[in-house]
């Protein structure tokens, strides 16, 4: 210790760190994303490129304190590990501060309406993300909101996470038109949201779930529409391996998802559509495996595979911070 030399650091004054530079569209400003089809096509990839600015930002330590004094408020009726911490780091790395509601601890569990607490929280925060089982109960809710509102997740729709997702995609492989997309399993939620965005920005879709399970048909024909409008294609199957033959990445969710009791029928219903190591096999040779997580290591999933060379679910997982801050960013600013 005797020959070791202390150097005083400079803090602030000139040594101050500046902000980094960045210019953002004004269109989303003062916006919701309670639909996946709330932004546009074009609004999508310029939320895409604004998360790969910030994650460039963030990834070289640079300060970006760019929504200094704004507040978000989480209102969460289920849990969440990715969706609630994305959002609340994400707010306060931008400068900010997050203030987590648990339905549970609000009026609302006393009967106080969805649109009264929407209303009283409009004045006390500056965006609220939501997640909420009922879509209804979100729409209620954002009508009553006088702040941006996000989904955070409801037995609908994620319109964030596939957001997140298509990010990961067009980071992984550059270019997302001709890409295709294969989603294996329960046409739930995530299956809905990742349609939409997919079919959006031009990528190229199979799905593949069983009778009883597939996606809700209004939502297909929208992603229909879509399609037709990027140049992509849809091709709705019962059969995973017609799904996944060819395909540039594999994606399954839980066969059990929050809110719902577990169902027999429906888990052996949904066994056959289990992405292993051989349905991997199929797709080409460079495909990712994708999943929204959390996941049911060898139930949707084999182990192998989750935690495979292929498997990129991790990428995914962290991205949601950099498509959360865009979102917040974009909307707040
Ligand atoms: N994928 C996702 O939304 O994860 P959480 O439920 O942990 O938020
Ligand atoms: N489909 C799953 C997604 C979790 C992020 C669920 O709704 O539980």
């Amino acid at each position: 210790m005797e020959n070791q030399s202390y150097h005083n650091l400079v803090v602030g004054g000139a040594a101050a760190a500046t902000l980094a530079s960045i210019e953002i569209s004004p269109n989303l400003r003062g916006r919701s994303f309670i639909r996946d089809t709330d932004f546009s096509p074009a609004e999508l990839l310029d939320l895409m490129e604004t998360s790969k600015r910030l994650k460039e930002i963030r990834k070289l330590g640079r300060p970006h304190t760019y929504l200094r004094g704004k507040t978000l408020g989480l209102l969460f009726q289920h849990p969440s590990t990715r969706t609630r911490t994305a959002f609340q780091v994400g707010m306060e790395q931008l400068g900010g501060q997050a203030v987590f509601l648990g339905i549970q601890d609000l009026q609302l569990k006393r009967g106080e309406t969805l649109q009264d607490t929407a209303r009283i929280m409009s004045g006390y925060l500056d965006a609220i993300g939501v997640r909420i089982e009922s879509q209804v109960d979100l729409d209620e809710f954002a009508r009553g909101a006088s702040v941006p509102v996000y989904n955070g997740l409801t037995s609908e729709r994620h319109p964030i996470e596939a957001l997140g997702d298509v990010f990961t995609l067009r980071e992984r492989f550059g270019e997302l038109k001709g890409l295709t997309f294969a989603y294996l399993g329960d046409g739930n939620n995530v299956c809905h949201s990742l349609m939409l965005s997919m079919a959006a920005v031009g990528v190229n879709l199979r799905v593949a779930s069983p009778a009883g399970y597939q996606p809700d048909p209004g939502i297909v024909d929208i992603a229909k529409r879509l399609a037709a409008a990027s140049g992509a294609t849809i091709v709705m199957t019962e059969d995973p391996h017609e799904a996944v033959s060819g395909v540039d990445a594999v994606y399954t969710d839980v066969h059990q998802s929050m809110g719902e009791d577990a169902q027999l029928a429906k888990l052996t219903a949904l066994a056959p559509y289990r992405v292993t190591r051989g349905v991997m096999a199929e797709a080409a040779p460079h495909a990712v495996f994708m999943h929204c997580l959390p996941m049911r290591r060898g139930l949707e999933v084999e182990p192998e595979v989750a935690d495979g060379p292929q498997s990129i679910i991790f990428d995914q997982a962290e991205n949601r911070l950099h498509v959360h801050k865009a979102i917040l960013l974009h909307t707040m600013i």
